[in-house]
């Protein structure tokens, strides 16, 4: 039986991966592929958890939290039936909202990569994505749409903390360029310019059978 695919979309806080993602969903309804979307944190035990500490409820040491993120990545990925393996066992195309290369960025700045990469090894192991979808938005223009829908601001939504973490995550690309396939897409334009833009990067995996 044919397997579904796993497409990840990264980007900072407010970069529009939920909006773009749901715009990727339908399309391939339309074209007739079955795709679910999920995302990191999840909303399991361990990524209830995590939600509860980023809104700064639960205080953590961030090597732990760095180590929930991982747990819950893997329990992501093998829960029974729901699980990101279930699905795409079943034929389903994922599309998640954060994998792996959020904790590149995100966690790289009080460890180093390599550190939060050896955390992640069984989840690279269990599944890399068949593609990773980098939505790039100016950090200061993530922060302005934030701050238009909320009121509260979590612990990473800061200037400087979300321009260390895009910078993170092209040092990470840049590391792993042999082992994984990554799209950058500026971010900055219209919605439906840049859903033009993502559908223009992964079309192709979905025309080619
Ligand atoms: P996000 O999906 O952006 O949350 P929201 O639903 O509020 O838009 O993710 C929540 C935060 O978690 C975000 O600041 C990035 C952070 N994060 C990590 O620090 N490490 C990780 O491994 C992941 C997946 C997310």
């Amino acid at each position: 039986m044919k397997t579904g695919r796993f497409v990840v979309f990264e980007g900072l806080d407010g970069s529009g991966k939920t909006t773009q993602m749901a715009r990727v969903q339908q399309r391939l309804t339309h074209m007739g592929i079955g795709a679910d979307t999920t995302c990191e944190p999840t909303d399991g035990p361990v990524g209830t958890l995590i939600r509860q500490i980023l809104e700064g409820r639960v205080s953590m040491d961030p090597r732990t939290l760095a180590a929930l993120f991982a747990a819950d990545r893997t329990d992501h990925l093998v829960a029974p039936d729901t699980g990101v393996k279930a699905l795409m066992e079943k034929g389903r195309t994922v599309l998640c909202d954060r994998y792996y290369f959020s904790s590149y960025a995100y966690h790289a700045m009080d460890m180093d990569l390599e550190w939060v990469m050896t955390l992640n090894a069984v989840n690279a192991q269990i599944l890399k994505p068949d593609l990773t979808l980098f939505i790039d938005v100016a950090p200061n223009t993530c922060l302005e749409r934030i701050r238009a829908g909320r009121t509260h601001l979590d612990l990473f939504e800061k200037i400087d903390i979300l321009t260390r973490v895009r910078d993170n995550y092209f040092a990470a690309f840049e590391r792993l360029k042999d082992q994984e396939t990554v799209k950058v897409v500026d971010g900055n334009a219209s919605e439906d310019a840049v859903e033009q833009a993502i559908w223009h990067g992964i079309s192709h995996m979905f025309t080619k059978e």
